[in-house]
């Protein structure tokens, strides 16, 4: 892909990250997850992932490496993931900042929106499409002696490809691509590939130590764990406001646990850890999101620096 550092080191410049679109390059915020802030620059089609993270090059390094391998590595498997590409440079402070680039794609199709828009057998067969894309890690995973992948499964990393949001129609042949690749969890002979500790980097430095004992590698293990990547999948239907959905998905996952993917012996989800495990995550994002708004505050206000990070505003769950 082309990429244009310069206009990235302008945007750098003059970015506000309290206010991300009113910065002197114009920007459409295209989403947020918990980490990163995804952005278009007007007039282009590429979509960059601005991931403040790094303190130093080889960290950065590492990092590119392990996202360009995490990336490989999925469109081995069989996933499609959008054309991507990585930049990253110092700063006029000499501070690194990093970016993960992707042809931007419709965001009418991806599927944290579209679920809105279809029926109730509609989005089963979504997400019938959703476990199938999943099962292909997995078997891989099982087959290799070397790689171990993880996703991340909610249904917002998952576009419709030909997605038309006039006639919002999902079919057995519908073809589902893959977007959130920033975060490149996978292990090479059991060492994971990137530094998972950099996942806290967002966190408050006085937090980091409590936060790495309390949740880190249970949150990283997870994402390896094809029954806990499903979990995620259905009890992200809380947060997306259509909890009705739920017992409907759990028995499509149970079935398809049962007849597709019987080789992988897991049992069976229940409704209950459905909405544990809603309940539990959804808990540790809001203290997460809490904690950085008062660091946000020491930051600019009491210390007068810069905040790099971007906080969503309310994110209802
Ligand atoms: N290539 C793209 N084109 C258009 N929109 C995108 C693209 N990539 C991401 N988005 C939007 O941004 C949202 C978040 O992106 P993504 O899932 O890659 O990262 P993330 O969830 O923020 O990751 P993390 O939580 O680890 O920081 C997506 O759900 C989607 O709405
Ligand atoms: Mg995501």
């Amino acid at each position: 892909m082309k990429i244009d550092i310069e206009l990235l080191k302008e945007f750098e410049k003059t970015l506000d990250t309290v206010h991300p679109e009113r910065g002197k390059i114009p920007i459409n915020i295209l989403g947020y997850g918990e980490i990163s802030l995804v952005f278009s620059i007007k007039g282009q089609n590429v979509a960059y992932k601005r991931i403040p993270i790094f303190d130093n090059e080889s960290q950065v390094k590492r990092h590119v490496w392990a996202y360009k391998t995490y990336n490989e590595l999925l469109e081995k498997i069989g996933l499609k993931l959008p054309d991507y590409d990585v930049a990253w440079f110092k700063d006029d402070m000499g501070k690194i900042q990093f970016y993960c680039i992707q042809e931007m794609i419709d965001v009418n199709s991806v599927g944290d929106k579209i679920i809105h828009h279809l029926s109730k057998e509609q989005v089963k067969l979504l997400v019938l499409l959703v476990l199938r894309e999943m099962k292909k890690v997995w078997d891989f995973n099982k087959k290799s002696q070397t790689y171990e992948v993880a996703l991340d499964g909610q249904i917002s990393n998952f576009i419709v490809i030909d997605y038309n949001m006039n006639n919002p129609k999902i079919e057995k042949n519908t073809k589902l691509g893959y977007l959130d690749t920033s975060t490149p969890l996978f292990r090479i002979n059991g060492n994971e590939a990137m530094e998972p500790e950099l996942l806290l980097k967002s966190a408050p430095s006085f937090l980091r130590w409590l936060l790495k004992a309390l949740f880190l590698q249970d949150t990283v293990d997870r994402y390896y764990d094809f029954r806990r990547v499903i979990i995620d999948l259905i009890a992200n239907f809380y947060k997306e406001q259509l909890p009705e959905f739920i017992p409907t998905l759990i028995d499509l996952a149970n079935t398809f646990l049962r007849e597709e993917a019987a080789d992988h012996e897991l049992t069976p989800i229940e409704g209950q850890e459905i909405f544990d495990y809603y309940k539990s995550d959804a808990n540790m994002w809001e203290i997460f999101q809490r904690v950085r708004k008062l660091d946000r505050f020491i930051h600019t206000k009491i210390l007068r620096k810069n905040y790099p990070f971007y906080l969503p505003a309310e994110i209802q769950r």
